[in-house]
């Protein structure tokens, strides 16, 4: 664990209600998931190239077409009004100054037109409901409001084995419209690759898969109408000795290399060296969920800003010494795989 983050952490623990800290600390069961995601990505260990001139080193990409100043983008988290008053419009802020992008719950804290004032590029993280014309709905206002894409969360069809409920607070917002309970309704458990052709068929935003482990669910995603997947196991909070994302990332990014799809991951990224792991090992850019509501705990707006920014100086710093100039040259080789020779990876 990065010390600085640890210490976020703490100070986020001391300001926040006990509930609050909880809800979001958690993880399912006997936290294997939770308590493996951030070993996993510091168990890597890179192979740095010399003498490859870095005087000039940029972490500048796009994500789906959107340009961004970092890969570290920040994942969905719900009712973040429970953590610090300006919710998610304070991390939209945050994340603009930052020059990265939000993707927002639809259990969001704020409706989507002020989040979208914010400035930050952002996409719609959609839970399909039983009620479908309530996710219909939701998808026309994100889609008036500016999202860039919609997240479908696929790891959900039931609730992990969670001990801590949601804190009571003012209910949350499903997209645009201000919810009398929390949550709305039943997420859909019947979910299944169909219905990614339906959710596109509801705009014109691309989708984008979230929670995906496997390679052939990420092919069979993508064949379905995926333009993207994240590589995640709900920052541990559904299945319980779920695979670390780190693991599951190599397979995910050869099965989708050449589909034109684009794979991002989350789960225990806490430092520069793991972004730039993580990109070596195929994804294009990384969600941070937890720290980022710790820094709006403690800072608002300004401390999503920090947080964006320091892990974006670690990555940079990082690939200065290990001779990358730009995340085109973040490739399995730097992990030590011999991608460049065709030999497998593990
Ligand atoms: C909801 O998706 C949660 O993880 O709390």
């Amino acid at each position: 664990m990065n010390r600085w983050l640890d210490e976020l952490e703490q100070q986020a623990a001391a300001v926040l209600p006990t509930d609050v800290y909880d809800y979001f600390r958690q993880g399912a069961g006997t936290h294997a998931a939770l308590d493996e995601a951030t070993p996993a990505w510091d168990a890597l260990r890179l192979h740095p190239r010399v003498l490859r001139d870095v005087t000039s080193v940029t972490t500048e990409t796009t994500v789906l077409g959107a340009p961004v100043q970092t890969p570290v983008l920040v994942a969905p988290t719900a009712a973040q009004h429970v953590v610090e008053p300006g919710g998610a419009v304070a991390t939209a802020l945050g994340a603009a100054k930052a020059g990265s992008l939000v993707c927002v719950s639809c259990m969001t804290s704020r409706p989507y037109s002020d989040i979208r004032d914010g400035g930050a590029p952002w996409w719609a993280q959609v839970y399909v409901l039983r009620d479908r014309s309530l996710t219909e709905d939701l998808v026309g206002r994100a889609e008036a409001a500016g999202a860039a894409a919609l997240v479908l969360t696929v790891d959900t069809p039931v609730i992990g084995d969670r001990p801590f409920p949601a804190p009571s607070a003012d209910a949350p917002w499903y997209g645009g419209e201000l919810l009398t309970s929390y949550p709305p309704g039943p997420i859909a458990a019947a979910l299944t690759f169909d219905d990614i052709a339906w959710l596109r068929g509801l705009s014109r935003l691309p989708v984008i898969v979230k929670g995906v482990l496997r390679a052939d669910d990420a092919l069979t995603a993508v064949r379905a109408g995926a333009g993207a997947v994240v590589v995640s196991n709900h920052g541990g909070r559904q299945l319980d000795a779920a695979i670390p994302t780190a693991t599951a990332l190599p397979a995910v990014a050869q099965a989708l290399a050449g589909t034109g799809a684009e794979v991002y991951v989350d789960g225990g990224i806490r430092s520069g060296v793991h972004v730039l792991a993580a990109l070596a090992l195929g994804a294009r850019a990384v969600l941070l969920g937890r720290p980022v509501l710790w820094a709006l705990a403690t800072g608002g707006a300004d401390g999503v800003h920090r947080l964006l920014s320091t892990l974006t100086s670690e990555l940079r710093h990082a690939m200065t010494l290990a001779g990358a100039r730009s995340l085109d040259d973040l490739t399995p080789d730097l992990l030590g795989f011999a991608y460049a020779t065709g030999t497998a990876w593990p």
